[in-house]
């Protein structure tokens, strides 16, 4: 089901240096200066408890842990999300950007890591009450592109060290998720320069929701 409420809902997916960050700030930036209401989250995180159990799952510290436990605290820090922040900012018509929510757990759980798509579907459900975006966009920036970004940056986290296999096939289950729900997934070329990114997210968000 895909939201239903009188809010607008819009997550950016991406592997590695895709540059979400970035163009999720340009987005609201532009939003806000419509006066629109904006909530931006990442997940995991985004609220107190959530940004702890982020801790938890991504620290460095955390080597051992076994996959279930990563697929569960993801899907825990998603449900706090959902129910403190995300769900409530929809029913007030706020308009919610959201850098990764339950596709990330499809691609890197249920797909790369083997975890079982229909299982992390369900949990997702789950955590989201069945909530999903109106409009997902999935930056897509190949793997040498975006381990090159990456190695600009000063960020490693747990689940940064892995290999190019591993990115690569983060970018090709992206791919084909984004293909199995063309109405929902917008996807842009993030090889090119954050300029350009950011002028195709704002021409889609534009003309889908009627802006300007
Ligand atoms: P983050 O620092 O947000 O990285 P990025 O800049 O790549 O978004 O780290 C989030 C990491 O957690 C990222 O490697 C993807 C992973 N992840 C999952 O594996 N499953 C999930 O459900 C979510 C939300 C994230």
């Amino acid at each position: 089901m895909i939201n239903n409420s009188p809010g607008v809902f819009i997550s950016f997916e991406g592997g590695e240096g895709a540059g979400k960050s970035v163009q999720i700030v340009r987005l609201r930036e532009k939003l806000e200066e419509l006066g629109k209401k904006i909530v931006l989250i990442r997940e995991p995180g985004g609220t107190a408890i959530s940004e702890q159990i982020r801790e938890v799952v991504l620290s460095i510290k955390n080597m051992g842990m076994a996959y279930t436990t990563e697929v569960l605290l993801f899907q825990a820090a998603r449900a706090q999300v959902y129910r403190e922040l995300i769900l409530p900012s929809l029913e007030t018509g706020k308009w919610v950007l959201a850098d990764r929510t339950s596709d990330s757990s499809i691609v890197y759980q249920g797909i790369v890591r083997d975890f079982g798509v229909e299982i992390i579907k369900e949990l997702n459900g789950l955590s989201t009450k069945d909530t999903y975006p109106d409009i997902t966009f999935l930056l897509d920036v190949s793997v040498e592109v975006g381990l090159a970004r990456r190695a600009a940056s000063d960020k490693n986290d747990r689940l940064d060290l892995k290999s190019k296999d591993f990115h690569t096939k983060v970018r090709e289950a992206y791919l084909s998720l984004a293909e199995s729900e063309p109405k929902r997934f917008v996807v842009i070329d993030a090889n090119q320069s954050i300029e350009k990114v950011s002028e195709e997210i704002w021409r889609v968000v534009a003309e889908r929701f009627e802006l300007q």
